[in-house]
């Protein structure tokens, strides 16, 4: 396999790009959004200057790996001569059904199509194309660049094959895939959300402080950063989006979002992202300050 497209050249999708440029495949990188795309690959060769720095890769190994990448804002050129594709734009179920219409139509017969949805099924996607046996999840996290893991998720019409192909490739990116199969939530963040929530239903429920909780689960289950924390970089908006994809998915009221998460991401308080949520953000200190809502 050599010829790679990527969709979406936002945060996952530049850094899915980045990884598989810089082991050798030729990335066609498509999106919408031709300020994405110059977006993308500004952050790619930044990534990669950190990486030169830190003389874990070289000048040479950096210029290889951009001149790997190719830029599309034109679908069907972007994916014509693709053996897979990685799809990562907008989470929005609409939108990816529609994506991976105009995919089945534009990419080669032979070409796998893979999503890297956190949270919408393998099996759906699969069903609105011709080629539902060569439809697959693959779950990068976040910073891809860093992060070791890819959870390959098996629709219910994924063949053996293309699993295997999707395993090895995953292992040739220097990645360990993990299989498992399609259900809402997957593994991750079927576990992940729980907890997140759980740490926001203890928040609520004033057992303990924004601080205490991360500083619990950081020291006493030695966890890089606090449940609360994490949520934060997540996305609180994105949390509660998968926590109702559990809700529905498995009907059960274990998974319904903490009233506080659901009044944070109504007042647009969403994390790092929107510069707060639990904790206050863009003071350009490492250190944690507790948001005022949170402070005592
Ligand atoms: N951010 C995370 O931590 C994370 C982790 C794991 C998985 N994911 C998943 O990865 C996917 C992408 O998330 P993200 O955080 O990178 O989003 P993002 O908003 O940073 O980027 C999405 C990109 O998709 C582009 N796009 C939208 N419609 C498109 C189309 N029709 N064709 C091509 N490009 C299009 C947008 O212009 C944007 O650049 C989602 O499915 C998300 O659930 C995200």
């Amino acid at each position: 396999m050599q010829n790679i497209s990527v969709i979406g050249a936002g945060t996952m999708g530049n850094g899915i790009a980045h990884v598989f440029a810089q082991s050798g495949y030729k990335v066609s990188l498509v999106d919408i959004s031709e300020a994405a795309l110059e977006k993308g690959l500004a952050t790619i060769a930044k990534n990669l200057d950190r990486m030169v720095n830190k003389e874990k890769i070289t000048a040479a190994d950096k210029d290889k790996t951009l001149a790997n990448i190719t830029t599309y804002t034109d679908m069907a050129a972007g994916v014509g001569n693709a053996e897979l594709v990685v799809e990562a734009a907008t989470e929005n179920v609409d939108l990816k059904l529609k994506i991976f219409k105009q995919l089945d139509e534009a990419a080669p017969e032979g070409c796998i199509l893979s999503t890297n949805t956190s949270s919408i099924s393998i099996t759906k996607i699969a069903a609105v194309t011709n080629r539902p046996e060569k439809v697959i999840g693959m779950h990068f996290m976040n910073p891809v660049p860093v992060m070791k893991l890819v959870e390959i998720i098996r629709g219910y019409s994924t063949t053996d094959e293309v699993l295997n192909v999707i395993m090895e490739t995953s292992k040739s990116l220097n990645k360990v895939p993990v299989e498992v199969n399609d259900y809402p939530g997957f593994v991750a963040n079927k576990i992940l959300m729980p907890m997140i929530n759980e740490a926001i239903i203890t928040l609520h429920e004033g057992t303990a402080g924004v601080e205490e909780i991360d500083t619990v689960m950081k020291l006493g289950m030695a966890h890089p950063m606090g449940p609360l924390q994490l949520a934060d970089f997540i996305g609180l908006d994105v949390c509660l989006a998968i926590l109702r994809v559990l809700q529905d998915g498995y009907g059960d009221p274990k998974y319904a979002p903490c009233p506080l998460l659901v009044n944070m991401v109504t007042a647009g308080k969403l994390g790092v992202k929107s510069g707060e949520g639990f904790y206050s953000w863009g003071h350009g200190t490492k250190d944690l300050i507790v948001a005022d809502n949170f402070k005592k």
